[in-house]
């Protein structure tokens, strides 16, 4: 399977084979930290993340695993630091950009951005969030902690609460998980259900998927709990915002209803929707997820760029 110079775009591209193969890459590469090998296949090479959104995980970790791989990192936290403050397109970023690096990690807020500057880039394109879109390197770090922490993706039960409609991992994470056999249950306020586009595309494949309002209707039979936040910024007004805002909070009280092995995922940044309480307890696996982005992105530089 050759990934060199292919683009990363969206989750719909990979087929279920080519995901099981960037994770069994992802293991390899854990393995190879994990032994302390010399790692630095990406000496020479150069990686731009330009970043028209804000980020903490996905830029910095795509930033530590070009160092951690030998590479170094070019870019932009904010664009209004760049010519793009004074009306340049995404196109001629891109145009220009692409002559200074191997790679483009791109986060912008208009969804299809990153498919437009994959057409003007002949260096290789992750997409790292667009808007409402996609996230997919996103979702191959959930998958690759599901795996790594419940042996397993297909026949489990997966419970994903929150924010549906904006969410732009869940939206990545459903067409994935619609790759395997597990159940998926889908919860939210009415108006934040998952787009009916990308329901329609769940249910073609014939997974079995379920939506509910009532998180405890569905709590109890969960083995992956997958709670994203309330994205204040993607609505039109504050109104609107705080008729759903702490629609769900996972906190000790609801864990006494869980399977003593269910575990708990989310992409992060988190507002209010998991309590601190829960942090400390087994189930909490959200900040080992963030260590596993590191290592999925690791993996995903190198096969992109030849190395592995
Ligand atoms: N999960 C995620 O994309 O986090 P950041 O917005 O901090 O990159």
């Amino acid at each position: 399977m050759n990934f060199e110079n292919r683009d990363i775009i969206s989750i719909l591209e990979l087929k279920k084979e080519e995901i099981e193969f960037i994770l069994e890459k992802s293991a390899y590469i854990e393995d190879l930290v994990n032994k302390k090998e010399d790692i630095s296949f990406l000496k020479g090479k150069i990686l731009a993340n330009l970043f028209y959104e804000p980020s903490t995980r996905t830029r910095l970790s795509f930033e530590s695993a070009m160092k951690k791989l030998g590479g170094e990192t070019i870019g932009f936290s904010k664009a209004d630091t760049s010519s793009v403050a004074k009306g340049e397109t995404l196109a001629d970023t891109v145009r220009t950009v692409e002559k200074y690096a191997d790679v483009i990690v791109l986060r912008h807020t208009k969804e299809g951005a990153a498919k437009l500057a994959a057409e003007y880039s002949n260096a290789p394109v992750i997409n790292a969030g667009d808007g409402a879109g996609q996230h997919p390197t996103q979702t191959l770090l959930d998958l690759y902690t599901i795996k790594k922490e419940k042996g397993r993706i297909d026949n489990l039960v997966i419970t994903i609460v929150g924010d549906l409609h904006y969410g732009r991992t869940v939206h990545s994470l459903t067409h994935a998980l619609s790759k395997y056999s597990c159940k998926i249950n889908l919860v939210s306020p009415k108006d934040l259900r998952l787009p009916q586009e990308v329901l329609n595309d769940i249910k073609d494949t014939n997974s079995e998927v379920y939506e509910y309002e009532n998180l405890n209707e569905c709590i109890s039979e969960t083995d992956v709990l997958y709670i994203t936040r309330i994205q204040k910024e993607r609505f039109v007004s504050d109104l609107e915002y705080n008729k759903v805002k702490g629609s769900y909070v996972i906190n000790k009280t609801i864990l006494e209803s869980v399977k003593s092995d269910m575990i708990i995922l989310h992409p992060l940044p988190r507002v209010d929707e998991i309590s601190c309480e829960v942090d400390e307890t087994k189930h909490a696996k959200y900040f080992d997820q963030t260590y596993n982005g590191l290592i999925v992105r690791m993996a995903l530089l190198s096969l992109l760029l030849g190395a592995i």
